[in-house]
């Protein structure tokens, strides 16, 4: 039997496991339908666990991004292994508080605030809301006057660096919507000289996702110990910097350097910056769960197209589509599909869902035959949380899975729900 670190493997007669479990006595057993997430916690933990490590004694928080997965089981699972959480709405902050995670260990972030998810992070009292514009930086202002309170809040810096990324899921150069350029700090920081009811207590960024090495992410982070230096010189006690997250996974068979290489040359380099004596906050979304998650689907039918030879084209049709797993059609994302009980074959099938888009389509891959259910791996990150109903599609079910054991189902909700909701629109 294979096993890798994220928790997936093959036995000796070829059938993917999880925790060393196969797969489709896994599914049978949870009694989940297809689509279904599988989640392998242990992978998480253990994941969150070595991060924890790397931090040694130094002070930090790590706010997981919440938005790359929110199950419960998940954000329980690193919780317990130490970890806070970054929130960008008012539905993910009181989803945290209620899973337990104490107020001071959780982070605010977004570029349109609303005025009630300012005023719930008031009176939740957390570590601090991470204003992305000196207008937003107002805006908390007016709702700490008016409710009495001083505002823990944080400047995002757009540190203006360009990452070797997806045009989409890079957010710190200068033509992007994320954060305060360094050109408008002097605004911020008159808005909070003047103001009795805003309390400067940390600066922060987030410069991208998917990054292969931890150069560019020191890149930012040198721009926000620049401006924390600026705001300890102006006077402010200043608690923490923060440097974001964006460690990327590898979606192929390789691996890139874990959360704990990041946090190991982020200590370094604070303390080469003589900043040591702040906490250190970092926001890792999917290096914490994206390998550690497995869309399984079932196959519905093949089908050959093309009228001329050179046009002929081999379909193999699967249960699951983009409303399931957007990131194929939103990024060009490849995701590893192989059969569930086979090892991976030569006759290159195109693998497509149901929905009505040419954009369903997760790319081209190898079968010996045509199986009955196929594993889409690398899934456990913006998979389930980017999920939709579109064309009255269920949501997909997920399984959660502990050193090969079912621990917890979440089952889809069914296709009654989304009737039920559009019949009373
Ligand atoms: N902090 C902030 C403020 C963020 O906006 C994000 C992600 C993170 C942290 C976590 O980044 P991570 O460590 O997960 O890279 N849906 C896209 C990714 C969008 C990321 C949005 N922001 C995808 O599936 O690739």
């Amino acid at each position: 039997m294979t096993t890798t670190t994220d928790g997936f493997g093959r036995n000796s007669e070829g059938v993917a496991t999880l925790g060393g479990r196969p797969l489709p006595e896994l599914l049978r057993e949870s009694g989940a339908t297809t689509p279904a997430y599988f989640y392998d916690l242990s992978g998480i933990r253990a994941r969150a666990t070595r991060l924890e490590q790397a931090f040694g004694r130094a002070p930090h928080l790590t706010a997981y991004a919440i938005k790359a997965n929110s199950a419960g089981s998940i954000v329980k699972t690193l919780l317990a292994a130490g970890t806070g959480v970054d929130a960008v709405s008012g539905g993910e902050l009181e989803l945290a508080r209620r899973l337990g995670v104490p107020a001071r260990n959780m982070v605010l972030s977004g570029v349109a605030k609303l005025e009630r998810e300012i005023d719930q992070a008031l009176q939740t009292d957390i570590l601090a809301i991470q204003a992305e514009s000196p207008g937003e930086l107002l805006r908390i202002e007016a709702r700490a006057r008016a409710l009495g309170r001083v505002a823990r809040v944080a400047l995002r810096i757009n540190p203006s660096v360009t990452i070797d990324s997806h045009a989409h899921v890079s957010t710190g150069h200068d033509k992007a919507k994320f954060g305060i350029l360094r050109r408008d700090l002097g605004t911020a920081f008159e808005t909070l000289r003047s103001s009795e009811h805003l309390q400067l207590v940390g600066v922060s960024t987030h410069v991208g996702s998917m990054l292969k090495a931890p150069a560019p992410y020191l890149e930012s982070a040198a721009v926000v110990c620049d401006v924390a230096r600026d705001a300890l010189g102006n006077g402010h006690q200043l608690e923490y910097v923060n440097f974001g997250g964006g460690y990327g996974i590898d979606y192929g068979p390789g691996a890139l350097p874990e959360p704990a290489e990041y946090v190991s040359a982020a200590l370094r380099f604070l303390a080469e910056q003589g900043l040591a004596q702040l906490k250190l906050v970092i926001e890792p979304g999917r290096s914490l769960v994206g390998s550690f998650g497995v869309l399984v689907a079932r196959v519905v039918q093949s089908k050959e197209t093309g009228l001329r030879p050179e046009d002929q084209r081999r379909w193999l049709m699967i249960d699951a589509g983009m409303n399931d797993l957007m990131r194929p059609a939103l990024y060009q994302a490849v995701h590893r599909i192989e059969p569930i009980s086979a090892l991976p074959g030569r006759t290159l099938h195109r693998v497509v869902g149901p929905v009505c888009e040419s954009t369903d389509d997760f790319g081209e891959f190898g079968f010996d035959a045509a199986p009955e259910l196929v594993v889409i791996r690398d899934a456990g990150a913006y998979g389930f949380t980017m999920a939709s109903e579109y064309n009255g599609r269920a949501l997909p079910a997920e399984v959660f899975v502990d050193e090969g054991r079912v621990v917890h189902v979440s089952p889809s909700p069914g296709v009654e729900a989304w009737i039920a909701r559009r019949l009373g629109a």
